[in-house]
């Protein structure tokens, strides 16, 4: 039987928020794939692990050369089908070849923790990218939902959605560390996160 790419999104990043099906994937993997982070809080011993760094590459060489001896499980953080590594593995592995596990995404949790429905919602990631004019631009009623980096952090993405249109005491929440010990969050108004520091990697939920 040929053997597979299983990827298995662990979640915002604490075990509670794991499917039981995703930790006895991790839990009985002979070759495992994440992030430093996550091999340190999941990998078990006797398991041959790979990091995902900047060479994505010698990520995929290291899953195929595994595939020869057994399963490979990658882990994502969130849910793989919404912006992690599921699209470089799928350029390069086919369907029969995967199985995907998934797992609860930061955003999700994000819209839990202000209970409000995400059904409307416009999602974004401005996580080592940009977003589209037609999904920034303001209209009466819309609802964002974005995902953060260091460079696009709260403070540049509210000077660019104010640039689009939206007014200033739009409702912003903010929510870092998802799930962790040291969760934190933050409600304000457009116009105040523009002169925000900090919340560099966080789920924003702006609400028109
Ligand atoms: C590469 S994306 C991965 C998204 C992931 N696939 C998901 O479904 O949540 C990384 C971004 O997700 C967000 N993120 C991931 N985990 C988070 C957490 N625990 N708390 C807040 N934001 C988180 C941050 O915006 C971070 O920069």
């Amino acid at each position: 039987m040929e053997h597979k790419v299983i990827v298995v999104g662990i979640g915002p990043g604490s075990p509670d928020y794991i499917l039981p099906i995703a930790s006895r994937s991790i839990a009985q993997a002979k070759a495992l794939v994440g992030s430093q982070r996550a091999l340190d809080a999941f990998a078990p011993s006797h398991v041959r692990a790979k990091v995902i760094d900047k060479d994505i590459k010698g990520v995929i060489s290291f899953i195929s050369e595994s595939l020869a001896k057994s399963d490979v499980v990658v882990m994502v953080s969130g849910d793989p089908g919404f912006y992690s590594l599921l699209a470089a593995l799928k350029a390069n592995f086919t369907q029969s070849q995967m199985t995907v596990i998934p797992g609860i995404s930061s955003m999700q949790l994000a819209f839990a923790r202000i209970s409000e429905v995400w059904q409307d919602a416009v999602l974004i990631s401005m996580h080592g990218r940009q977003a589209s004019d037609e999904d920034l631009q303001y209209k009466p009623h819309k609802k964002l939902g974005i995902l953060t980096d260091h460079e696009h952090n709260p403070s540049y993405i509210a000077r660019v959605l104010i640039h689009h249109g939206w007014p200033v005491d739009s409702q912003v929440w903010l929510g870092e560390a998802l799930s962790y010990e040291d969760e934190h969050s933050k409600k304000l108004t457009l116009g105040e996160t523009a002169q925000l520091a900090g919340f560099t990697h966080c789920v924003m939920v702006v609400i028109a």
